[in-house]
């Protein structure tokens, strides 16, 4: 018998089939979920909690030793009010999720503390979804109702110093930890609160991670690292969560330390081991609608302060016209990312989004630009495995007519046939792997100092591929 139907009719220890829990009903049952056998208990005893000592639950920081033994005591007396039959384990664990839902962020604890956990996405109070390892799954877990989340979403946004109510119904906030945190409540969102976070990962990956993930290979990192090394202006191409902030740190660490960097982002994520490093973060603008900083304002400010490199988080809006300016007036080696799904379109994005400044320039000067300014795009991917690959490292050319000529130097073809996927360890992608084509890139690099020879190009059919231990050691001609 479940433990829900034993708290159900006040008679424990009869055994029954509990599989029919296994599967939860509720607004978004295509997924399978398991259901919380406590979630009647636990609400009940939350509810009564809260009446008790509620008004001392959020007053902020202090005290807070004091306030968890309060509430280790009240919900241990009112369990033991609560007829409801339990274990020990059983007790001892509702205990600890109360004393979560009270104390910390509720049900979120367990995923906070998680390091396999890189995102918690609540949809709504019923609908909690995970991403572990790359793939993204729904959780048994759920919130009492939508007081109950947006009590924990103020929770975690008061700590910043935000607010969120429905003046400001929209808020992106980064926690001291670093996590990445979005929360956007009725009515604009129409079934109820939702959050979003980003979990800040305390050890950051590196480019060996990324080689051992089979992210990229270790020719087209040796290749990537140089590119940085040798200052091309590259361009960090992909989806939501295809991994581009993630790539673009890895990309900054081949930065040589003497270079002075400035980093400018939205919510500072970038985690660069370098010490000449300036991180600069925007502002929102307060209640009354002023003092907000824009990554374009922020853009602008680095060119006053004698940067040697610039790395934008993301370009989405106006400051790409800066960001362009600055490639384009001999501010090289400069980093961004962007939205989009190919090489091609993540070009006319750029586009678009000088567009957005307002200037008013043919669409053929502003593609001109671009191309100038770009050497290099790299396209990152979330395949529907989960796994995050680089697609394409593919070099940007000069206008012919009214098309920008690009080439792919390495490209990650899908596999196609049973074997081949079982010689690349049943990816859906084949390795990144060389076109063959020498990039016109090999002269800027050689002016700033990185050699690489132009046998390093041919393709693994012509050449063995170059050890993975290699990796960052300079390269041999
Ligand atoms: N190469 C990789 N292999 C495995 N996981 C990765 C890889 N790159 C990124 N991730 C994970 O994917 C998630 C999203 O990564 P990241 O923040 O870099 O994506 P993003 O494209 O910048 O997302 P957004 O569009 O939201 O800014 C993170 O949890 C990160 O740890
Ligand atoms: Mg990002």
């Amino acid at each position: 018998m479940s433990l829900q139907s034993r708290i159900q009719s006040g008679r424990p220890d009869e055994r029954g089939d509990d599989e029919a829990r296994e599967y939860g009903g509720g607004p978004a049952a295509s997924q399978p979920m398991v259901a919380d056998p406590y979630a009647d208990l636990k609400s009940r005893i939350h509810h009564e909690i809260i009446t008790k000592i509620g008004s001392r639950l959020f007053a902020g920081p202090g005290g807070d030793g004091e306030l968890a033994e309060k509430v280790g005591e009240a919900v241990a007396e009112a369990l033991a009010i609560d007829k409801t039959p339990l274990t020990r384990q059983e007790r001892a664990q509702v205990t600890r999720e109360i004393a979560d839902d009270i104390l910390g962020y509720g049900p979120l604890e367990p995923f906070l503390r998680d390091d396999t956990i890189s995102e918690i996405m609540v949809n709504s109070a019923h609908t909690i979804f995970i991403e572990r390892r790359g793939k993204i799954t729904r959780s048994s877990a759920a919130f009492v109702d939508d007081q109950h989340l947006l009590r924990i979403i103020d929770k975690i946004i008061s700590r910043v110093g935000r607010r969120v109510d429905e003046g400001s119904p929209m808020v992106d906030a980064r926690l001291p930890d670093g996590s990445r945190v979005n929360a956007i409540i009725p009515p604009l969102a129409v079934k109820g609160p939702t959050l979003t976070i980003r979990k800040f990962r305390k050890d950051p990956f590196t480019m060996e991670d990324l080689l051992k993930f089979g992210t990229l290979t270790p020719k087209a990192g040796q290749f990537l690292e140089a590119c940085v090394r040798g200052k091309l202006n590259i361009l960090i191409s992909g989806g939501t969560g295809s991994g581009k902030t993630t790539t673009l740190n890895v990309l900054s660490s081949a930065i040589p330390s003497d270079e002075r960097i400035i980093t400018v982002e939205d919510a500072a994520e970038l985690q660069l081991r370098q010490e000449h490093v300036i991180t600069l973060e925007t502002r929102p603008a307060n209640v009354e609608g002023k003092g907000q900083v824009t990554i374009r304002d922020l853009v602008r400010n680095t060119l006053r302060m004698r940067p040697d490199r610039i790395i934008v988080g993301e370009c989405r809006g106006p400051e790409t016209v800066d960001m362009l300016q600055a490639m384009n007036t001999g501010h090289d080696g400069s980093l961004t990312t962007a939205h989009a799904n190919t090489p091609r379109d993540a070009l006319a994005r750029i586009e678009t989004l000088v567009l957005t400044a307002g200037i008013d320039l043919p669409l053929r000067a502003i593609r001109e630009q671009a191309s100038s300014a770009f050497d290099l795009i790299v396209q990152v991917s979330r395949l529907v495995d989960g796994s995050r690959r680089i697609t394409h490292v593919t070099e940007v050319l000069r206008m012919e007519s009214d098309v920008v000529t690009l080439q792919d130097i390495f490209l990650a073809k899908p596999v196609e046939t049973e074997s081949e996927a079982r010689s690349t360890g049943n990816r859906l992608l084949g390795p990144l792997t060389p076109t063959g084509i020498k990039p016109d890139c090999l002269d800027k690099l050689a002016s700033n100092g990185v050699n690489l020879p132009t046998t390093f190009f041919q393709t693994d059919a012509d050449r063995p591929a170059v050890a993975t231990g290699a990796f960052g050691r300079q390269i041999a001609s």
